[in-house]
């Protein structure tokens, strides 16, 4: 199953007295190489993002400063992941529609993505989301 592949991965972690800091290497630390690198903030309160799928590409989401939850259905099965260690991102790999809501003031979300952005490469309507992923053989 798609889903089973999205997991939580920890990153490395230097502690520090003068601060920690973690590190992502593309094709080392995750499955991918990154080619781009977005973040959502100032997000105000109630507001959901995301609302979309993915054909090919993968992604890494980290919450960089904040919590936020983070829903996952691949068309079989649906889960929740509440995000708030910046050491920690979550793997989403292609054909999961995501939406993210649950966003605490001043959250930052940050996103690793294995390609430039690329409309085509969107799912925006649920339901052609659902028939395509309920096609594909698991
Ligand atoms: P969208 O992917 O829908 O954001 P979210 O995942 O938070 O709901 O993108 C919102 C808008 O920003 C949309 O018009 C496309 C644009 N956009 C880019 O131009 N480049 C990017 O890398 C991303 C992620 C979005």
């Amino acid at each position: 199953m798609p889903l089973n592949k999205c997991q939580i991965i920890e990153l490395p972690r230097i502690n520090d007295p003068r601060g920690n800091l973690t590190f992502v290497e593309g094709g080392h630390h995750i499955p991918f190489d990154i080619r781009r690198v977005y973040y959502l903030y100032d997000v105000p309160e109630g507001a959901n993002r995301g609302g979309h799928a993915h054909k090919a590409l993968h992604q890494l989401i980290i919450p960089i400063s904040g919590s936020f939850d983070i829903h996952l259905d691949d068309g079989h099965s649906k889960k929740t992941v509440h995000m708030n260690h910046s050491y920690n991102g979550l793997y989403i790999c292609p054909m999961i529609w995501r939406e993210i809501d649950s966003f605490t003031s001043g959250a930052v979300c940050m996103v690793l993505a294995s390609e430039h952005y690329d409309e085509l490469d969107y799912y925006r309507d649920y339901g052609q989301f659902m028939s395509d992923a309920q096609r594909m053989v698991i």
